[in-house]
């Protein structure tokens, strides 16, 4: 259900701080997880195609848990008409924002045309951000890069952010760097083209009515807080967030928000059982959760045995949450 009494900024506070969306990794369990550490970071899914939605029926793509909120589901695609049916139904499942990816570079992607194939085609962009905004009442935004292949990002961004803007968009995220679509791997074009922040915060200076965020290679909240105390106004964590969470976001409320306090990565644990328990209940996997959970302790005492517990044990027949509770007894030891 569409919250009536939810605005268009709703979500901006929150949007101070973000993880990334990454498919097969912020899946809902990682999300869970997330929210355990952090109750104010606003939470992105894996990207949902459109096609899938609307044409594949694949409703169950738009599962999440009561808990996760602020949170934002990703789609993909670049047809207005069927965009905007799938941020329809993606609003009244309960999501608190719709994005739209226009930066992943995969070979799957392009083919669909989808993602960052898009920053060549800004008013196709603004078409269907301007469809998706008129069928849901929370806010649609946009995740891109600052341009691809051979572009001038310094033209291009520049010309991109003023169409969508133009639409309607009030608030993007830019991963600042090139993808380039030809001959790199989705993984290389997230280290390979060189970082711009510059340009993004230049972006800021032009666009002040804007909501920006920052995106790629930020792995600290120190860096975190650097851009937002330069003047952008959200800052976008992927790889960092997901491999060492504890590091990201333990910390979030009280540094980036100014409020709670610092979440625990031993009592979230202990906070995940009774939800590892319930999904096992439903036929799930230990795996499908702890797999989110490894680098839990990464950087502290005991953090290569809890990986190494949890990683060998539980694909095993029969593992259940008390492998958890082993693999946190390690963590203990090692502490003490
Ligand atoms: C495994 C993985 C999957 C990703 N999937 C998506 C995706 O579905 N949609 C998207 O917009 N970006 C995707 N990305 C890109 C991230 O959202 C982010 O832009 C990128 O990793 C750069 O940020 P970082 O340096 O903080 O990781 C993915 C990244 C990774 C590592």
């Amino acid at each position: 259900m569409v919250d009536e009494n939810q605005t268009k900024t709703d979500v901006w506070p929150a949007a101070r701080l973000s993880v990334a969306p990454m498919m097969d990794w912020t899946t809902r369990e990682c999300r869970v997880l997330h929210r355990m550490l952090s109750r104010e970071v606003l939470l992105y899914t894996e990207m949902v195609t459109a096609p899938a939605l609307v044409r594949g029926g694949a409703l169950h793509l738009l599962d999440h848990d009561p808990s996760e909120h602020p949170v934002a589901l990703q789609l993909g695609g670049s047809d207005p008409v069927e965009l905007a049916e799938a941020a329809r139904l993606g609003a009244a499942a309960g999501y608190d924002e719709i994005n739209l990816n226009c930066g992943c570079p995969s070979d799957r992607v392009q083919s669909g045309a989808f993602g960052a194939v898009l920053m060549q085609s800004p008013d196709l962009v603004a078409d269907c951000v301007a469809a998706m905004a008129a069928k849901v009442g929370v806010e649609v935004t946009v995740k891109c890069r600052i341009g691809v292949d051979d572009q001038d990002p310094r033209a291009v961004l520049p010309d991109f952010l003023a169409k969508i803007r133009a639409a309607g968009v009030r608030r993007v995220t830019v991963h600042a760097r090139k993808a380039w679509l030809q001959g790199l791997s989705p993984k290389e074009n997230r280290d390979i083209p060189p970082l711009d922040y510059d340009l993004v915060h230049q972006m800021k200076a032009e666009f002040p009515d804007l909501h920006l965020s920052i995106n790629g290679g930020i792995a600290t909240l120190e860096a975190a807080e650097a851009h937002l105390a330069r003047g952008l106004d959200g800052v976008m964590i992927g790889r960092a967030a997901y491999h060492q969470p504890a590091d990201v976001l333990c910390a979030a409320d009280t540094r980036i928000y100014g409020t709670g306090t610092r979440s625990d990565p031993v009592a979230v644990v202990r906070q995940m059982l009774p939800f590892i328990e319930a999904e096992m209940q439903k036929g799930a996997r230990l795996h499908s959760t702890t797999r989110h959970m490894l680098g839990l302790f990464a950087g502290r005492p005991g953090a290569r045995q809890w990986r190494r517990h949890l990683s060998e044990g539980a694909s095993r027949k029969g593992a259940g949450p008390e492998l958890v509770e082993e693999a946190l007894e390690l963590v203990l030891a090692q502490a003490a």
